[in-house]
């Protein structure tokens, strides 16, 4: 049966319409994709670089922190085993939060990404304290001394460090007054930009060291799976940077 013709079946109006709450790229906002072309026998294909990149960083993060969980999943249960699960967990965090805002070109993009940020940072925010908890307490009730391996050492300094960019930042977005005005606060973000990727970089450094500690190699001992995830973050994170974003004048 043929169903009756209406107003509303317009072969040429488009399927999906210029909606809100997709994606817009405008035509009037500068839009920084790179897009790489590799010649094919049938001719060039043109890759967006900025997603190949941010692909290339979520699944080295993913390589590595769901390693770590394996390694958590098939150890018998004891308390410190929340140590590397949660910080697997603000390596995960941190990465994507990051690499999300590196692929944001338009406005409606960026202002995505950065809610998508916030919460992704609040959520290593948390997990960054967890996971020191634990392993402080566990040293503490075993009467270990605290930060004696190189691990511990930057551990220690990792983790303020991730407090201090999270406070920072945090401010910068919730509380501009603090630093005289959004304007000002908008100004500041390119040091916020910066020393993140400094702070990403320690937290990486970190748990690449904790990668090699006895304990963890004793459960777990393939360099190359660890040296993989973390090779494919940095080329993604190198790939993706805007150097425009990052000039501080
Ligand atoms: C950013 C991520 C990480 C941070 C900030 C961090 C921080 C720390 C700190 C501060 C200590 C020393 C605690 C104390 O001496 O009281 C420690 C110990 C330890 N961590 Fe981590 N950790 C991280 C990731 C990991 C990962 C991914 C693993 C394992 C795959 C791991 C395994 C260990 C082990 C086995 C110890 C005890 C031995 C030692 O002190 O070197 N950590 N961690």
């Amino acid at each position: 049966m043929v169903s009756p013709k209406n107003s509303e079946d317009n072969i040429a109006q488009p399927l999906i319409e210029n909606n809100s709450f997709l994606p817009q790229y405008s035509s009037t906002e500068p839009t920084n994709v790179t897009n790489g072309s590799v010649l094919t026998p049938t001719g060039s294909i043109n890759f967006n670089m900025s997603f190949v990149f941010s692909l290339l960083v979520s699944f080295g993060a993913l390589l590595f922190a769901s390693t770590v969980w394996y390694i958590a999943s098939s150890v018998d249960y004891f308390f410190f085993i929340w140590h590397p699960t949660l910080m697997a967990m603000v390596l995960l965090m941190a990465t994507q939060g990051s690499a999300v805002l590196q692929k944001a070109e338009s406005r409606q993009e960026k202002d995505a990404s950065l809610n998508f940020h916030k919460l992704m940072q609040s959520i290593t925010f948390l997990s960054v304290i967890g996971g020191f908890y634990v392993t402080y307490t566990f040293k503490a009730e075993g009467n270990k001394e605290h930060f004696t391996s190189p691990h511990g050492k930057s551990g220690l300094i990792t983790f303020l460090l991730i407090l201090i960019q999270t406070i920072a930042g945090s401010t910068l977005v919730n509380f501009p007054g603090v630093v005289g005005g959004a304007a000002k606060a908008r100004g500041m973000y390119k040091y916020h930009r910066i020393s993140g990727y400094l702070v990403l970089f320690l937290v990486w450094l970190t748990a690449l060291g904790g990668t090699q500690a006895d304990w963890t190699k004793s459960q777990f001992d393939h360099l190359w799976v660890w040296l993989l995830a973390a090779g494919m973050v940095l080329v993604g994170t190198i790939g993706g940077i805007n150097s425009n974003k990052l000039k501080v004048r």
